[in-house]
């Protein structure tokens, strides 16, 4: 039996930490979907990206480790993807530890290590500071 992980994310500006992350959930089993929050799901978090929805889709779905993208659009979806797409594990960097144990009912839920030093909001901090006034 195909064994599939998924996981949720905003992933602007992709880099290394987002990586490290995708590696190892693939790791974990056969099939590894990824939802890749919309601009608009964003705009309720308060979150603005640098990256519009559809290249964040792009870049994440034309990874290796990764099988599907499906777009996140809401905080309510995620036992309607689990149950829809059978999923077996739902993982999530440490940052989320706890916020979705309620999942258990559906899968097996896993908190993995953020890879240190390196966020997306660090990275447009860094860019604002290089950039002159
Ligand atoms: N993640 C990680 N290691 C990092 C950064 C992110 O493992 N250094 C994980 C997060 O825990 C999450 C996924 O990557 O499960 C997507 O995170 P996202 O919020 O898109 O990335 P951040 O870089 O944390 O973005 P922000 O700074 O906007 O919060």
């Amino acid at each position: 039996m195909t064994r599939t992980v998924i996981t949720y994310g905003t992933f602007d500006l992709f880099h290394i930490g987002h990586l490290r992350l995708l590696q190892r959930l693939h790791a974990m089993g056969d099939m590894l979907i990824v939802a890749v929050s919309t601009d608009e799901f964003n705009a309720i978090k308060g979150k603005k990206t640098t990256i519009r929805f559809d290249d964040r889709c792009d870049i994440v779905r034309n990874l290796r480790c990764v099988d599907l993208v499906i777009p996140e659009r809401n905080w309510a979806q995620k036992p309607t993807d689990i149950l829809n797409y059978e999923v077996s594990l739902f993982g999530m960097g440490s940052d989320w530890t706890g916020k979705f144990d309620e999942l258990r009912r559906y899968c097996e839920v896993i908190y993995l290590p953020r890879t240190e030093g390196v966020s997306s909001t660090q990275i447009k901090q860094s860019v604002c500071a290089l950039t002159p006034t």
